[in-house]
């Protein structure tokens, strides 16, 4: 089978195309003859070797969709441990969904890993409702444009932040009611003003900087999720100035739902769903052949994509 392949970290450059032999099945886990890959902003940060360093040479990519050999079933996986920019895949059985009809392979694809992400942070830790005032980080961004339409869905006032016009645009048209620039000097301010007060309710995936401006920002009582780090800066907290706030810091990890794997079915079921209905769209930013998964890498990082970003195992230049 063909995939991309790394034999260092590095930058994007660092994929190659390359023949390899097809993962053998276990005793927990099932060949999946894969349509579409996708690929997540972890995957910068396992390709560059940071905080993880997969065993090399690697095969990156943690979901995708396909076939399930067994049994020709349309399927979505997650492969936390990597292998899914490739044409076969061998995820584990409890992380494997079936998915429905009325979910295309690329809605299948955008709303797993991120709408996970997006669901848990937002209702499982964020514990969102109507009268909160939210503010989404990478608001045009493969989670954030989930997390945006979420909020909006369970009543929510939601501001989203993005770095260009355009993506601003794309938040505002999936349903937030106003977008302020990311890099904005005066972020607190900014989203003050475009909340009408102060928010209740963050959602982070930056952290650094970012984290530390809406975490001063937030209004008493309120919360702020931190579920990823674009800005590759760790960001510690002080209890005592939680106490003095009287404002919360809360922590996801999608690995504690592949743990659970009743939360996993049927969180994934329910975004499915969503997706079905109509009331999640999933905005792909970016369909890209298995050859040129070192370019979706570049343009993931260099800040210029919405939405889920895909690859076509079978197309190659
Ligand atoms: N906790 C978990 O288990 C989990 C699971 C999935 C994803 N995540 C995290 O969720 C975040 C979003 O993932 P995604 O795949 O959906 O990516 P994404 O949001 O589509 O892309 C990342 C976005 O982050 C923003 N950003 C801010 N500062 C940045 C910087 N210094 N460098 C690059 N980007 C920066 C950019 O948006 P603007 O340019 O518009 O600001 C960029 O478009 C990532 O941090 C990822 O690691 C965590």
């Amino acid at each position: 089978m063909l995939a991309a392949v790394i034999t260092a970290f590095g930058g994007p450059g660092v994929f190659a195309l390359d023949e390899i032999a097809e993962p053998a099945p276990g005793p927990d886990t099932g060949i999946v003859d894969v349509t579409l890959a996708g690929v997540n902003y972890a995957d910068v940060h396992r390709r560059r070797g940071e905080h993880e360093q997969p065993p090399l040479p690697a095969v990156l990519g943690a979901d995708v969709v396909g076939r399930r050999r067994a049994d020709g079933r349309r399927v979505a996986a997650l492969l936390p441990a990597g292998g899914g920019y490739a044409q076969v895949a061998a995820p584990l059985r409890r992380h494997t969904v079936p998915v429905p009809d009325a979910v295309t392979d690329e809605q299948a694809l955008a709303v797993l890993e991120q709408g996970l992400t997006a669901w848990h942070s937002l209702h499982t830790l964020g514990r969102v409702d109507g009268d909160d005032l939210v503010v989404v980080t990478a608001g045009a961004g493969g989670v954030g444009h989930l997390a945006v339409q979420l909020a909006r869905w369970a009543g929510a006032r939601v501001v989203a932040l993005a770095s260009s016009p355009s993506k601003r645009a794309a938040a505002v048209e999936l349903g937030a009611h106003a977008a302020v620039d990311s890099r904005h000097p005066d972020l607190g301010s900014a989203v003050r003003q475009a909340l009408g007060a102060a928010p209740t309710l963050v959602l982070d995936s930056v952290g650094g900087e970012t984290f530390e401006r809406l975490r001063a920002a937030l209004a008493p009582f309120g919360r702020i999720v931190a579920y990823g780090g674009a800005s590759d800066v760790s960001t510690t907290v002080a209890v005592d100035d939680l106490m003095t706030a009287s404002t919360g810091v809360l922590g996801f990890r999608l690995q504690r739902v592949l743990d659970d794997e009743e939360i996993f079915a049927s969180s994934a079921a329910r975004l499915f769903h969503l997706a079905g209905r109509g009331v999640l769209r999933a905005r792909i930013g970016g369909r890209y052949p298995l050859g040129a998964v070192g370019q979706a890498h570049a343009d993931l990082e260099g800040r210029s994509t919405t939405g889920k970003l895909v690859i076509d195992v079978h197309r190659f230049g």
